[in-house]
């Protein structure tokens, strides 16, 4: 940037997508899992990513998280591109995600996992451990308080002392979601959360994600394949299809689209 910005440039910053990615290519060996996508995310904003199975969705998350590497294009936060970031850089620069398959600590309880989640905020580096005012075990308790916060925002806080591999498969999965938020993301990904809900908890759970983002101003990029989550949950959505942008769109523009109906949604949506 030169400092050199017009008004209407500067005025267009003000609105800039806290991600925002542009003609993001990303090749496996011979597969050619991402081609030339974009997908932006404004402030406070839930977007949908939805496609069939292979289209990309995932990889589009792992490219984000620096988990996978893109060989074209740019990916900015806030606006500023994270190219040269690692991906233990990334829940520091408000990046936060779960995983299609679940990435979480079995054996330990779930106040743990959450606790985990927030670990970044309170340190463990040496230099850190010297010069930061509170001792180990006041970083601990601050932990374990801003833990207990997220899992009573989660309605978890019933199972805090569980241990995490004995709850049911959706509510380790919300687990993620709250350890995710421990770390107090400006965006959080979340690929596939609804796994395994009945229709009714698909539905709470909907309510749920709507309550987060709106208390914290969040903004969620969400990859689901239960398409009733997905339309009434969503701002704007994006489908991929084939490691490419299909379509883009409100959820009503979405389900009424010629080429998503046909690659993806099916005559029923
Ligand atoms: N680590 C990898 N190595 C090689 N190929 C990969 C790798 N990860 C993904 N792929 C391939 O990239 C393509 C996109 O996969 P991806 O998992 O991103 O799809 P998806 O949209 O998340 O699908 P699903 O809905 O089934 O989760 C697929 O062809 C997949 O086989
Ligand atoms: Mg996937």
């Amino acid at each position: 940037m030169d400092g050199r910005k017009s008004v209407s440039e500067s005025s267009l910053n003000v609105a800039q997508p806290v991600l925002q990615a542009r003609d993001v290519s990303v090749q496996f060996g011979g597969v050619q899992a991402l081609s030339d996508v974009s997908v932006s995310v404004r402030a406070g904003e839930i977007c949908g990513l939805i496609g069939p199975n292979g289209a990309g969705k995932s990889t589009f998350l792992n490219a984000v998280t620096r988990l996978a590497s893109y060989g074209t294009g740019t990916i900015m936060l806030d606006g500023t591109p994270i190219e040269g970031a690692k991906v233990r850089d990334m829940i520091g620069l408000g990046v936060a995600r779960t995983f299609q398959n679940l990435g979480i600590y079995a054996s330990m309880t779930v106040l743990e996992n959450v606790m985990l989640g927030g670990h970044h905020q309170f340190g463990g580096r040496f230099a850190q451990t010297i010069f930061n005012p509170m001792s180990s075990g006041a970083r601990e308790r601050a932990a374990r308080v801003k833990a207990m916060t997220v899992l009573e925002e989660m309605g978890m806080a019933d199972v805090a002392n569980t241990i995490a591999g004995a709850l049911p498969y959706p509510l380790q999965k919300r687990m993620e979601i709250a350890r995710a938020l421990a770390a107090e993301p400006k965006i959080l990904l979340l690929d596939e959360p609804a796994g395994g809900l009945t229709h009714g908890e698909v539905h709470e759970f909907g309510e749920l994600v709507d309550k987060v983002r709106r208390s914290r101003n969040l903004s969620i990029l969400l990859i689901e394949h239960h398409m009733g989550l997905v339309m009434g949950l969503c701002d704007r959505i994006f489908v991929f299809h084939l490691g490419r942008n299909l379509a883009e769109g409100k959820p009503e523009e979405i389900k009424s689209n010629e080429a998503v109906i046909s690659a993806y949604l099916g005559r029923a949506a």
